[in-house]
């Protein structure tokens, strides 16, 4: 028997007899994700926290985040209170369609012209073959063409509806490379996927009047960086990391692929020939205007999301029946929040500091059940910027002794 033809039960068997034993799992669990992957063995958990309320679009919304890196949800809850204060995020998802490639090799008897005249059959052909897909909105869009020595390139930009598309896409792309095997000229089908290029852009805006993050000279600040972002790699990286830890973090409590999204947001943060910030924030009289475009190839249906029972429940946080254009239109909000928390704290206290506390949090938190305490040793080691769990540890002895 093959390695994959085991049961999971059976490979946890094999690791045993290694001497690696895992921890105990739902064999309900196991056989649910035993159909999301290969040889699977066990599962990684995560922290799911929750944004209570981010304002979007003039709506309100829960929003799961699932991320193991502290301050992350708090980082995002902070935007978000101070969003709320400027009346909310106005976002726009423009889905239009995800690419995909039909690459084909051809000799002297083809014609570019021709093949191009043949687009709008091929793509009537191919939506009535994928009829499923056009009775949910969605289906090919366009075809275009270049040609370059013996290899010819077509790019084709197909709507996935609710979807993310991948399959989908792909089994359009082959079915559309075999009806493009039999044009005059054409010597072979070389490759047929979906191109991860940045597609389905969602823009996410906010206006915040400087008050909101503290006056004028802290807004400048936050501009002053936002530029510095712009200018320079090693800034906007990092910039972009903050971005990416409240995106990815939506993105996995929904089921969605973090890996296209964060391919996607590469390239696009390239887009002007030189790696910058995916947000942008600057002052207009007295308000502090951010906006972020970033690719969201993301779906709310399909791959694994309808499949998986923790998803779904995020799902119900979210709202059951959200549309991906709304989706997108969160996680583009989030990720500008986690931009606004990292960009104010680097620009007031200093990113540690807001770290640290909450290190404090949590490290009182797993020493004391009891608030008074919890309360006093957080202020204690904050006063002391001592955070380590002996130091907590002694702190706690003292506070009692003093009881
Ligand atoms: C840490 O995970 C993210 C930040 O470094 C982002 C930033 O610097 O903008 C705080």
């Amino acid at each position: 028997m093959k390695f994959y033809e085991l049961s999971p039960a059976q490979r946890r068997a094999w690791l045993a007899e290694r001497g690696i034993k895992l921890d105990e799992i739902d064999p309900a669990i196991l056989h649910e994700l035993d159909h999301l992957s290969e040889n699977v063995v066990g599962q990684l958990r995560l922290p799911v926290g929750i944004v209570p309320q981010i304002v979007v679009n003039g709506r309100n919304y829960i929003v799961p985040m699932a991320t193991e890196e502290t301050s992350v949800v708090a980082a995002a809850n902070h935007g978000a209170s101070l969003f709320a204060r400027g009346g909310g995020v106005e976002a726009v998802a423009y889905r239009d369609g995800i690419y995909g490639q039909v690459i084909l090799q051809v000799d002297e008897n083809f014609k570019v012209a021709d093949l191009e005249q043949a687009f709008p059959d091929l793509i009537a052909q191919t939506n009535d073959y994928f009829a499923s897909l056009v009775r949910h909105g969605g289906g090919v869009r366009t075809i275009t063409v270049h040609q370059q020595g013996d290899l010819v390139y077509l790019k084709v930009l197909i709507d996935p509806a609710e979807a993310m598309g991948a399959n989908r896409a792909n089994a359009i792309l082959e079915y559309l490379a075999l009806k493009l095997a039999d044009y005059a000229g054409v010597v072979s089908k070389l490759f047929a996927i979906l191109s991860n290029y940045p597609s389905q852009f969602t823009k996410a805006e906010v206006s915040l009047n400087v008050k909101t993050v503290g006056g004028i000279a802290t807004a400048k600040r936050i501009a002053l960086l936002s530029q510095l972002g712009q200018d320079d790699p090693y800034r906007a990286v990092t910039n972009n990391k903050g971005i990416m830890n409240g995106i990815d973090a939506v993105l996995l409590s929904t089921g969605n692929d973090t890996r296209a999204v964060e391919a996607a947001c590469g390239v696009w943060a390239s887009h002007h020939g030189k790696y910058g910030s995916l947000s942008k924030w600057w002052l207009e009289g007295d308000l502090l205007v951010g906006q972020l475009v970033v690719p969201l190839a993301i779906g709310t249906v399909g791959g694994s999301i309808n499949a998986r029972k923790d998803v779904q429940e995020n799902y119900q946080i979210l709202g059951q029946g959200i549309t991906s254009s709304e989706l997108a239109g969160v996680v583009a909000a989030i990720g500008l929040a986690n931009n606004l928390a990292a960009l104010h704290a680097i620009a007031t206290a200093g990113i540690q500091a807001g770290h640290m506390k909450l290190q404090a949090r949590n490290i009182a938190a797993s020493l004391t059940d009891n608030q008074a305490e919890r309360a006093q040793l957080v202020k204690e080691l904050v006063d002391m910027r001592i955070y380590t769990q002996s130091a907590a540890e002694a702190v706690l002895k003292q506070i009692r002794e003093e009881k």
